[in-house]
């Protein structure tokens, strides 16, 4: 047997596939477009590795995505690949479409189609996981209830709603032709090989390169922090005990303003890695001009997988921190490779 993973080079795809094969010797194969966000190198050590298949390509082609599926009639799709960063979907917002609500729509219909051809048994334990966001219920003020599955769509970037609409693909394609599907909605994720232009790897990256810590607003945004490892294990509990046409949100409990998680990240640098001249790296920070159209605040009620999945998460923020940050200061040849011309130019036009 084989699952599917698409956007397995990615950071939470990849993270996924290590920790799946650290665990199953299910061949995983993995369809991944390699754009700037999608690296090799976050899998280089499967490279001989019998269990996995690295294909390049677009889940927006219909023949490499139909061919797939009937090479390797895989008997599950998890779903990760997409256009990821919202600031991205605020300078342009075409990819995000193409990607996330086109792609997605290939996808989904391809699999209609191998599913209709399978076998019984194949059909029947199918599943197809769509990993989705908590963006797309849209902001909370202080105070109001986390996000429950039951919440209405309210998105309000071109990436949430980008991904809103690719979740409701999903749930059009379980009703109207009972295609075998899960959707999921995490909170933020942090961890390895998280790609620094989202705010805990940048500041980290940045802190360490001497240069301002860039923080949109007030700082006082509000974000739940969901350790990635922590997320692979509840997408596994998903696949494994989830119920076909369910939605289930994935958070870690941990909710946390961006100046507390900025200045923890410098606190935890000044021990483990202190500046050459002494003084602390929370001086690095700097108030910018604010992300148009922000979302104040996110929060996760994740009480409906625990009850139904018994998935909770494993890491509280203070450990999931400092292992991330250590992380990076004991991989910053990964950081090199991946911190080249294209993001070094993406700073710039953001920051500058
Ligand atoms: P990422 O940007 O790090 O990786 C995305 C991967 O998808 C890359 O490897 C990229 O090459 C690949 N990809 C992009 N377009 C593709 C296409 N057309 N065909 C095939 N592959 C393509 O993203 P991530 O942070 O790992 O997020 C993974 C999924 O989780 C996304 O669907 C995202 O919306 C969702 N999500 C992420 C977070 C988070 O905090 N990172 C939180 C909630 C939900
Ligand atoms: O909530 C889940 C979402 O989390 C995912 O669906 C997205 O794919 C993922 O990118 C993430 O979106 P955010 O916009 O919350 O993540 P980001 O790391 O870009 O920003 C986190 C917060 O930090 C947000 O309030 C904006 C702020 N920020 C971000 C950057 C990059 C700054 O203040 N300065 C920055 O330079």
């Amino acid at each position: 047997m084989s699952i599917l993973v698409t956007g397995g080079a990615g950071f939470i795809g990849a993270n996924f596939v290590l920790d799946w094969l650290a665990q199953h010797d299910e061949r995983v194969i993995n369809l991944d477009k390699l754009t700037y966000a999608g690296n090799r190198q976050n899998l280089a050590g499967l490279a001989d590795d019998p269990r996995y298949i690295f294909i390049r390509g677009d889940i927006g082609d219909r023949d490499v995505v139909d061919s797939l599926l009937k090479i390797y009639q895989p008997r599950c799709v998890v779903h990760f690949a997409a256009e990821s960063h919202v600031d991205r979907s605020i300078l342009n917002p075409g990819e995000f479409i193409q990607t996330n609500v086109v792609g997605t729509f290939n996808l989904l219909d391809s699999v209609r189609l191998y599913l209709d051809c399978a076998d019984s048994a194949v059909r029947t334990g199918f599943r197809f996981i769509h990993v989705s966001t908590d963006e797309v219920y849209g902001t909370l003020d202080a105070g109001a209830p986390a996000f429950r599955e039951t919440d209405n769509y309210l998105p309000n970037s071109p990436y949430s709603a980008s991904k809103a609409a690719s979740d409701l693909l999903v749930r059009a394609y379980c009703h109207t032709y009972g295609l075998p599907a899960i959707t999921t909605h995490c909170s933020n994720n942090y961890g390895p090989y998280h790609f620094p232009e989202k705010l805990i790897p940048l500041v980290i990256h940045q802190a360490l390169a001497g240069n301002p810590l860039p923080v949109y607003g007030d700082g006082r945004q509000i974000r739940d922090w969901l350790y990635v490892k922590d997320h692979c294990a509840a997408i596994r509990c998903v696949l494994a005990s989830g119920r076909v046409g369910e939605t289930y949100n994935i958070g870690g409990w941990n909710e946390h303003s961006n100046i507390d998680v900025i200045t923890k990240i410098c606190f935890l640098l000044d021990t483990l890695r202190p500046r050459a001249d002494g003084k602390p790296y929370a001086g690095q920070i700097r108030f910018i001009k604010d992300r148009p159209g922000h979302d104040r605040r996110y929060a996760i009620d994740a009480t409906k997988i625990e009850a139904e999945v018994g998935w909770r998460p494993a890491e509280t923020f203070e450990t999931g921190i400092r292992k991330t940050v250590q992380w990076y200061l004991d991989h910053q040849d990964w950081v090199g490779n991946v911190v080249n011309g294209a993001y070094t130019r993406w700073v710039e036009k953001q920051y500058l």
